[in-house]
């Protein structure tokens, strides 16, 4: 079956440019991270998504019971649905499915996470803002090499230290690449931050 997700694309200026797929945080739409991917990745294509969840009014990518606390039986078809939306989106829009990298904040991130702990190559690289262990117990497939930037807030309400360490262990243990990014300014995305995944995105190129 197709899945259908509200969004947003916008092609690349090259042919072969890189595509963003923009995952808000909760609350959020498609368009919310436009202006970030702009200055992460000028020139990459854009494919923003609104995530299928509404809770109270507030689109998400997938159920919680509380804050922090998932539905991981909602999480884990969530997470497959947006996979299929990827490849669906790939063959409509002709990007290519193996040049796309996840621009995810919060709730946005947390599913990115999920996806990787659940596909090998299922992005090129992966932007991290502020995201949670979306699952535990998994076996990880293998992310040899994979890049993935985490930024995250020292003093984070919603996500402890801790678990941010545990993420970024339980990706490397899988051998991906991880670059840690450390604010003080709680669970926002702040303008240092998005100026360090920009200068990590470059370094990747
Ligand atoms: C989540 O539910 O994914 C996390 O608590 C982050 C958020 O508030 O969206």
């Amino acid at each position: 079956s197709t899945a259908t997700m509200k969004h947003i694309y916008k092609a690349g200026a090259q042919p072969d440019a890189p595509t963003m797929l923009l995952l808000h945080g909760t609350g959020g739409t498609e368009n919310d991270l436009i202006g970030l991917a702009e200055m992460i990745a000028p020139g990459a294509a854009i494919l923003g998504v609104r995530g299928n969840v509404s809770e109270n009014g507030m689109p998400r990518f997938f159920r919680r019971l509380a804050e922090g606390i998932f539905d991981e039986e909602d999480l884990i078809a969530r997470t497959a649905e947006l996979g299929s939306f990827i490849d669906a989106a790939a063959a409509e829009y002709g990007f290519d499915r193996k040049n796309v990298y996840a621009l995810g904040y919060s709730n946005g991130a947390n599913i990115a996470a999920s996806l990787m702990f659940h596909q090998a190559n299922v992005f090129k690289g992966a932007i991290l803002h502020h995201p949670m262990v979306p699952l535990r117990g998994l076996t990880l497939p293998d992310l040899t090499g994979l890049p993935v930037f985490i930024g995250a807030g020292e003093n984070d309400p919603i996500v402890p230290r801790r678990e941010t360490e545990e993420l970024a262990s339980l990706l490397s243990g899988a051998g991906a690449d991880v670059h840690m990014h450390w604010e003080r300014q709680g669970h926002q995305l702040t303008r240092t931050e998005a100026a360090a995944a920009a200068a990590w995105y470059k370094s990747q190129a």
